[in-house]
């Protein structure tokens, strides 16, 4: 009996043995085509295969992550110092709006011979589709967006998703966040030096003893967040790879904000600077590179239409007399760009771009 159950058992193996020898032999000629299949080994690796060049420049700016698959991407850092390809460092201008934006010519007029040292990406409605011409530096440029709300924490959802495309390319150095209002007072070259060369990234940041200050400020959020560490700035950040990086990897104080900062405390001007004072103080320049107009009071800053627009006034956003600290030195740059603009101010800025702000 025992005898039988072994013959059957061996039986059945040898013919298991057989038939997938026979099936593997239907594809593999070879021994080596066993290890080293054909198939695999000499595929078209132009389009399928991993390649640096992909993984350090992603060709195409659309793609099928949700957040979480995102962020988590976009925090991973290379260990090895030395890049293995040339890295020309880029300033990746970001741009956030709903819709049109009406200083794309302004912009491309900015931009124009500069190829390779900036990308641009923009985040607007999910829905709406930025239309611009093949040439512009504009064109393609949109990331996959989701809805944004005035003073919400998606406001901030939709920075740390720019920020966290944008660092998807390796050769971004310098991340500036703008909006459809916002225009240069610099010529690039200018920028690109001021920004690459800081030994600070710039996001506002202050301590005020006011209701829209630390009266903003929830108890709740303490012990983590503690009311001397809490800061206020503008939402108008510029941030190196590292601080991006730091950005887009916490989990932990954003959801302390989003749980506890609600209207009437507004995310986008307390997270990235209370954040920034708690961990990465000394890396800070703590003031703001776009120039705004708040003199006039309100919950909105002062917006400036074609009939505003002259040499003086644009002048005087690129120097007024007063110094700012760059790298522990004095400059009289202070501001590179300035908002807010109305869509009319176009004609008139392109009239000064070669006169004023010499580009
Ligand atoms: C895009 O812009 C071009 C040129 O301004 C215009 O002719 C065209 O109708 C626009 N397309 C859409 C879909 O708005
Ligand atoms: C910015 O503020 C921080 C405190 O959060 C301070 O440590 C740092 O020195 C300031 N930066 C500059 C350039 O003064
Ligand atoms: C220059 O601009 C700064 C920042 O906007 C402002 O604080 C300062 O008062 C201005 N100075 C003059 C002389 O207008
Ligand atoms: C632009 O400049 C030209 C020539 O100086 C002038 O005639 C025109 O009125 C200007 N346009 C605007 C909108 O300022």
């Amino acid at each position: 009996m025992k005898f039988v159950s072994i013959l059957v058992v061996f039986m059945a193996g040898a013919v298991l043995g057989l038939s997938v020898s026979a099936h593997f032999k239907q594809y593999f000629n070879s021994q080596a085509d066993l290890f080293f299949p054909k198939t695999m080994y000499t595929a078209n690796c132009d389009k399928d295969c991993l390649s640096i060049k992909s993984f350090v420049k992603p060709t195409h700016l659309m793609h099928s992550m949700t957040d979480d698959e995102l962020f988590w991407r976009a925090s991973m850092v290379p260990k090895v110092e030395d890049y293995p390809f040339e890295r020309v460092p880029k300033v990746a201008f970001m741009f956030m709006t709903r819709g049109p934006l009406p200083f794309v010519p302004l912009w491309d007029k900015f931009f124009k011979g500069h190829e390779g040292l900036y990308s641009v990406y923009v985040h607007a409605l999910p829905d709406y589709k930025l239309n611009v011409s093949e040439d512009s530096a504009f064109y393609g440029r949109q990331i996959p967006s989701e809805e944004v709300s005035w003073g919400s924490v998606t406001l901030v959802d939709a920075e740390k998703r720019l920020l966290a495309n944008a660092l998807l390319d390796f050769s971004n150095e310098r991340f500036v966040l703008l909006s459809e209002s916002c225009i240069p007072v610099y010529n690039f070259p200018t920028v690109y030096e001021y920004l690459i060369n800081s030994e600070h990234s710039f996001v506002e940041s202050y301590d005020e003893d006011s209701p829209q200050g630390r009266g903003r400020y929830n108890r709740y959020m303490a012990p983590h967040i503690k009311l001397y560490q809490w800061r206020k700035g503008s939402e108008w950040f510029e941030l190196n790879r590292e601080l991006a990086v730091t950005m887009v990897a916490d989990y932990k104080y954003y959801a302390l904000f989003r749980k506890y900062c609600k209207p009437s405390c507004y995310p986008d001007e307390h997270y990235i600077p209370t954040y920034l004072n708690m961990f990465h103080g000394s890396l800070n320049a703590n003031r703001s590179l776009t120039w705004v107009d708040w003199s006039r009071g309100g919950p909105h800053p002062a917006t400036y239409g074609a009939p505003s627009i002259t040499a003086d006034f644009i002048q005087a956003i690129r120097n007024n007399g007063t110094f700012c600290m760059y790298n522990s030195r004095p400059t009289s740059i202070c501001f590179l760009f300035a908002r807010k603009f109305a869509p009319n101010a176009l004609e008139s800025l392109l009239n000064l771009t070669s006169t004023v702000m010499d580009f």
